[in-house]
């Protein structure tokens, strides 16, 4: 499958749709506290996305019925929004997408509900720096796997182990293009990088083993042993130099 590059009117406007998803990740986050169900984080963050003239990029994707993805504690990734309470204790991610002139932004975090055990917070600042140690990897001359390799190393030494099953992706005017780009994999191996390339880089990391289900559902996956999941994603772009994360406000966080 072919990798577009992105011309610098495209990138400018996936900057766009980045800044609008990642403010809807951040309001989402503010909201995670005891007592508030997935469904009111859900719809604030349809709103909000209104809101910016942009669409939430997961509605009625593949026939998905919400605009976030909300998984809690074992839960790893597409957990629908529904009647569930958030606890004191719980691990909360949250998956956002926003699509505008065209253009997708895609990022998710964990974030804590209330007071959580040493252990959940251990797993989701792993988890968020495994990110951040894969991205280092993400320039020209280096090799799409130098960055999986670097975020399963990280994850790895930590006791952790990254999930197999689900990977991301490139992000443009589809939210889902080529390549995909697994947080697994051996450093010098595939596709070289290239300025212009934008990719959501989403390292979803078990306290426990890798292997995961799916809920019936047909969505909700979750760690097969029951353990504690965490996920981190932001969209970058590949520059000259050091990658660029498009899902950022203008403060920086
Ligand atoms: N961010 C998710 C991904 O990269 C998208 C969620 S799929 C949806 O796969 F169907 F839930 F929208
Ligand atoms: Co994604």
């Amino acid at each position: 499958m072919m990798i577009p590059i992105k011309s610098a009117r495209e990138i400018s406007l996936m900057r766009r749709a980045g800044e609008i998803t990642a403010a809807a990740r951040a309001l989402a986050g503010k909201m995670v506290t005891p007592g508030v169900t997935t469904r009111e984080i859900d719809q604030a963050v349809y709103r909000f996305i209104k809101s910016k003239g942009a669409v939430p990029s997961f509605l009625h994707y593949n026939g998905y019925p919400a605009s976030v993805c909300i998984s809690v504690n074992d839960e790893v990734i597409h957990g629908i929004p529904g009647s569930r309470r958030l606890r004191e204790g719980d691990i909360v991610s949250i998956d956002v997408g926003a699509y505008i002139d065209g253009f997708h932004g895609d990022c998710a975090d964990t974030f804590p509900c209330g007071h959580v055990s040493e252990e959940a917070k251990r797993l989701i600042a792993v988890t968020r720096q495994s990110f951040y140690e894969g991205i280092a990897y993400a320039k020209p001359g280096n090799r799409l796997f130098d960055i999986s390799h670097g975020v399963q190393t990280y994850v790895e030494k930590h006791g952790y182990s990254v999930v197999r099953d689900y990977v991301g992706h490139g992000v443009g005017a589809n939210m889902h293009e080529a390549p995909e780009v697994p947080n697994f994999g051996p450093a010098g191996r595939g596709v070289r990088l290239i300025p212009g390339m934008t990719l959501a880089v989403e390292p979803m990391v078990n306290a426990g083993a890798h292997l995961v289900r799916r809920l019936r559902d047909g969505w909700t996956v979750v760690t097969k042993d029951g353990s504690l999941s965490a996920h981190y994603e932001n969209t970058i772009l590949i520059t000259e130099g050091e990658a660029e994360i498009l899902t950022r406000l203008p403060s920086g966080e």
